[in-house]
């Protein structure tokens, strides 16, 4: 990889450069492909990456990082020992928790519910951010992902990978507080919902854009987080370091999507033709891996409650319908699919077709 491959065999980062995309052999497949008399190609005339030279066109978003990232300037959040009736998650921002048959639950299970939903969002959160948006972040600082980019973007891209680290730290940390203050174990998937579909993204024919289906995922997942984020109202029923904790993250979240933003650019203009119409189609899969809700997890915790089986499938059923879902995919992607859509991909009628398809406007 790079040059470098050598010193790094069986590193992660060896599966997904995607110099070898960039700069590699074309695609036989798509070599095959009728391309002259093809509908224009995803973004056919989007605009150059900005600063041919690589050194200019970038605004960087982390002007203030030294004094308003949430590592250099927030302190650790801290859960009290004694919290008194403090719930451990906003029970509005819990779709089951809402349900009469989980409101129905005795107060101690019902509290169990919303803790067993802050494990999942912290677990969540500290694997994405050091399985797969570091991954991405050291791979620009570094150069390694075959890009042209402005060296003040390689720098803010070691900025967004010790935000990252950071909040992966105070996610496990805040975990780790929770269980030493209710003595209630999380309840886990070995290994959460977003990365077994990102996986099965990755493979299932789709090995030769591997590399890009990262980058793109790490560049979707950006800029739908903050919006995420920002539903996260502040709920005075709630121990403050949670929501102070979302408050930093938020706070970050906010630079990062816009670094992202840039990002995106970058790597569609140098995309070929081919490359970004096979990108653009994959991109409404990539918001659905992010956003899609772990059903059968879900399900399964229910009956751990005491529901039984056709309880756990009615509330599953009822509160996560294709039309809320789909409703909560299209509000969240709104101003990802923007971005996209700024670069001319959804000119293309059969990408826009996907993307209708799949509920996403913008
Ligand atoms: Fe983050
Ligand atoms: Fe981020």
């Amino acid at each position: 990889m790079c040059g470098n491959a050598g010193l790094f065999i069986g590193c992660a980062a060896l599966s997904y450069c995607p110099q070898a995309l960039l700069t590699g052999p074309t695609d036989p497949v798509a070599d095959a492909a009728p391309g002259s008399g093809a509908p224009p190609a995803a973004g056919s005339a989007p605009p150059q990456p900005p600063g041919a030279d690589g050194q200019d066109g970038y605004r960087s978003p982390f002007g203030s990082w030294y004094e308003r990232s949430a590592v250099r300037s927030t302190p650790r959040r801290e859960i009290p020992a004694e919290h008194g009736n403090d719930r451990f998650f906003s029970a509005d921002l819990v779709p089951v928790a809402r349900h009469p048959l989980v409101q129905g639950l005795p107060r101690p299970v019902h509290d169990q519910v919303l803790i067993q939903h802050l494990y999942r969002y912290l677990d969540f959160t500290a694997k994405l951010e050091t399985l797969v948006v570091n991954r991405t972040a050291v791979g620009i600082a570094q150069g390694s992902v075959g890009l042209p980019l402005p060296d003040a973007m390689r720098i803010d891209a070691y900025r967004i990978y010790c935000d990252e680290a950071y909040h992966a730290l105070f996610s496990a940390d805040l975990a780790q507080q929770v269980r030493q203050r209710t003595g209630i174990a999380p309840l886990l998937p070995a290994e959460p919902f977003f990365l077994r579909r990102l996986r099965a993204l990755t493979a299932d024919g789709r090995q030769d854009l591997a590399a890009l289906v990262e980058l793109l995922f790490v560049t979707v997942s950006e800029t739908l987080i903050s919006a995420s984020l920002s539903e996260v109202p502040n709920d005075p029923m709630v121990v403050p370091a949670v929501s102070e904790s979302i408050r930093d993250h938020a706070m970050d979240e906010g630079r990062h999507h816009a670094y992202f933003a840039a990002f995106l650019h970058h790597l569609w203009g140098s995309l070929d033709i081919r490359q970004r119409q096979r990108a653009a189609l994959l991109v409404p899969d990539l918001i659905d891996a992010f956003l899609q809700p772990d059903r059968e997890a879900v399900r399964a915790e229910l009956a751990g409650y005491g529901l039984t089986t056709d309880e756990s499938y009615q509330v599953v059923a009822e509160v996560f319908t294709d039309e809320v879902v789909a409703q909560h995919t299209a509000a969240t992607a709104r101003q990802t699919v923007r971005h996209f859509a700024g670069l001319g991909v959804l000119d293309v009628p059969e990408v826009q077709e996907r993307f209708l398809a799949s509920g996403l406007t913008c």
